[in-house]
């Protein structure tokens, strides 16, 4: 008996794992939206004998991937793959997306590049006129953060973008460390007006490794709601 966000979640899941086909190499995405979608292919892996080779987005995939039965293999070992399936912070009526809020955004920015499809499950929730609401992760390698930091609000600043602050995302009393051994600077921005251009000048910066924004990487979106409806946008 699942609550109704978990219901919307699944539902969205469930959907988007039938676009899985025999042989592909499935990008596998992070947070609990994607949880769902690894637990429904493994269940076609295992009922189904659906022989696919997944390439998570993060640590946590890769450990429940492996439990459900889904084959794993690295990234640089499949190259391109045929699909990812992700969740999405925020998503756009361009389907662009805010990423990250897991701090998974690296690996899945990565991974979906690297695939000639990316599909986005949901909820309803997740979908906004204009992206920023939620803060946008920026990943920075851990040296002279700080400097990383006043540049980005500095940047910011030039872009007359709303709101300009930023956090270092924390981990209790640490800062949060990501899969790739990084630190992650949450931007409150509350709109986005030009997120391409954003997007460019952020990864200008020494220090910034990626940002949450994606922008023209996916292709479709799933969205499932807590009755158990789920509606299709691309
Ligand atoms: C992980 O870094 C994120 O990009 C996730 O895709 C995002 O946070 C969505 O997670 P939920 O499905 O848990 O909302």
């Amino acid at each position: 008996n699942l609550s109704p966000i978990d219901t919307a979640k699944f539902v969205a899941a469930k959907r988007a794992v039938d676009f899985v086909e025999d042989g592909m190499r499935v990008g596998l995405g992070t947070g609990s939206t994607a949880a769902w979608m690894v637990r429904c292919l493994g269940e076609r892996v295992r009922e189904e004998g659906l022989r696919i080779a997944g390439v998570p987005t993060s640590t946590r995939t890769a450990e429940l991937a492996r439990q459900v039965g889904i084959r794993v293999i690295s990234l640089d070992e499949a190259r391109w793959l045929d699909l990812t399936i992700d969740g999405a912070d925020e998503f756009d009526m361009d389907l662009n997306l805010i990423k990250g809020g897991g701090g998974a955004h690296l690996q899945e920015k990565i991974v979906a590049t690297a695939s000639d499809q990316m599909i986005v499950i949901t909820d309803p929730s997740k979908q906004v006129e204009h992206l920023g609401s939620f803060p946008l992760p920026v990943e920075v390698i851990p040296f002279g953060w700080q400097t990383s930091k006043a540049l980005i609000e500095e940047t910011l600043a030039s872009l007359e973008v709303l709101g300009q602050t930023s956090a270092l995302r924390m981990n209790g009393e640490a800062p949060f460390v990501t899969d790739e051994g990084n630190h992650i600077i949450d931007l409150y921005l509350q709109r986005i007006g030009n997120p391409r251009q954003l997007s460019m000048v952020l990864n200008q910066i020494p220090g910034v490794v990626e940002n949450g924004l994606f922008i023209d990487i996916c292709d479709k979106v799933v969205i499932g709601h807590q009755d158990g409806r789920v509606e299709v946008i691309d």
